[in-house]
């Protein structure tokens, strides 16, 4: 953190709606979101799962997809989020190196052995003949299928492959990127339109991933859903993860039919917007938590506050609601761009003490140095992870640094 550059001025909350000049590290920027994106997907479906997960006994032959997690049908129209661009403020920043940690990372190296895909749920043509009756020779019929289905649903790297080493290249024909238009995706926020906010140029769109010492394979979101069948995979952060959620939300948004998809913004009236591929049974979730510890601006509408102040210690109100889902992506990142110094509330939330129920609330606070206040924030959450995750089930990452925005 120490080594970002500071943003020149102070932040300006409620900058004007119109698209800021670019600097020329834009583009990368941009691109690099996608391609963010893509190294977690990429991830997603060459990972490697355990044997013995929950439902391969499939009780889900009845999977009536459609109506299975409640919800309406029907796309919800979407919200402006952000009342002042909030995330936005201050990030100088140019984010061009992605890094993730992920402590629960299966060893990419074995991505080429056999693996297998937990749910296999078949379209509706086969659940006929399930349902008709099931002799031996159509549950070997239905075997020889589901191997299929599990081929399909993998990708194959070479054995050594290093996602993470490698470079951006610039893809002038458009051959490989972009994976998705602006216009084809109705779930983006108006903050993150550019070409609708009037930008011209969208060469932007035309970077991507080279690794090193080999080709990822093109993104291909079925294949994608397909290893988000019955899982559910979410974003949580700040608003540099928000993009990452929306990106992913577009990528995989193109094959779900209308009417089988949904978004459903502000959850319960909290923290959580939770993309459905109905289908699939899948979700692909955001949840605002812009310091990943409680602060006093984790209201996700209202978040433009004068003196941001964090509880270090208190996680767990965010956190519960992290609970049981399958893949984890963590950030924290713009906010700390702002102050050399951060506000630690008195006590920093130990003891289960929420600071919005305590007197004084959020009022008295210590000024600790940055680097020491990132740290002790991770530290809580590290602590959580730990203790909370079954690395059986959730995999974790953590994004360090990501592209900036700088509205
Ligand atoms: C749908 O997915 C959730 C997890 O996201 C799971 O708990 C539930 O059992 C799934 N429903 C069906 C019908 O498989
Ligand atoms: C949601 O929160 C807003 C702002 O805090 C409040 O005005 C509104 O009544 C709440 N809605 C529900 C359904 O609780
Ligand atoms: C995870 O799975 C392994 C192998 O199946 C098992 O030995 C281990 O106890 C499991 N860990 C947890 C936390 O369930």
């Amino acid at each position: 953190m120490q080594h970002r550059r500071k943003a020149a001025s102070a932040p300006a909350p409620a900058a004007a709606k119109q698209a800021p000049p670019r600097r020329p590290s834009a583009p990368l920027s941009v691109a690099g979101l996608v391609v963010c994106i893509f190294l977690v997907a990429t991830f997603l479906y060459s990972e490697v799962k355990p044997a013995s997960s929950p439902s391969s006994s499939s009780s889900s032959s009845s999977s009536t997809t459609t109506s299975s997690s409640g919800g309406s049908d029907l796309p919800l129209p979407l919200e402006t989020t952000e009342a002042a661009a909030g995330g936005g403020d201050g990030g100088g920043a140019n984010g061009r190196d992605l890094q993730e940690a992920s402590p629960h990372h299966p060893d990419l190296v074995e991505q080429q052995e056999d693996q297998h895909l937990e749910h296999q749920e078949e379209d509706e043509v086969e659940e006929e003949t399930r349902t008709s009756k099931s002799g031996s020779h159509e549950q070997q019929q239905q075997q020889r299928k589901e191997e299929e289905e599990k081929n399909k649903a993998v990708v194959r790297l070479p054995a050594g492959c290093e996602l993470y080493k490698g470079r951006w290249t610039f893809d002038a024909a458009g051959e490989q990127v972009p994976l998705y238009k602006e216009s084809e995706c109705e779930f983006l926020t108006e903050q993150v339109t550019c070409m609708r906010n009037g930008r011209r140029d969208d060469s932007y769109q035309r970077w991507r991933w080279q690794p090193d010492g080999c080709d990822l394979p093109r993104f291909d979101a079925r294949l994608l859903l397909e290893r988000l069948r019955n899982k559910r995979l979410m974003f949580v952060g700040d608003s540099l993860n928000r993009n990452q959620w929306e990106s992913m939300v577009c990528l995989v948004q193109s094959v779900v039919p209308r009417g089988q998809k949904t978004l459903q913004k502000f959850v319960n009236n909290g923290s959580l917007n939770v993309f459905t591929a109905h289908e699939y049974n899948a979700t692909v979730e955001f949840y605002w938590a812009p310091f990943l510890v409680q602060s006093n601006s984790d209201n996700p509408q209202v978040h433009s506050v004068m003196d941001r102040v964090i509880a270090w210690r208190a996680i767990a109100k965010h956190a519960k609601n992290w609970k049981g889902v399958d893949y984890l992506i963590f950030n924290t990142y713009i906010w700390w761009l702002n102050t050399f110094e951060m506000k630690v509330v008195k006590g920093g939330g130990r003891h289960h003490q929420d600071p919005d129920l305590q007197q004084g609330g959020w009022s008295k606070y210590a000024l600790v140095d940055r680097p020491i206040a990132y740290r002790e924030v991770l530290k809580t959450w590290a602590k959580w992870v730990d203790r909370h995750i079954d690395p059986n089930k959730t995999t974790v990452f953590f994004m360090g640094v990501s592209p900036n925005h700088v509205v």
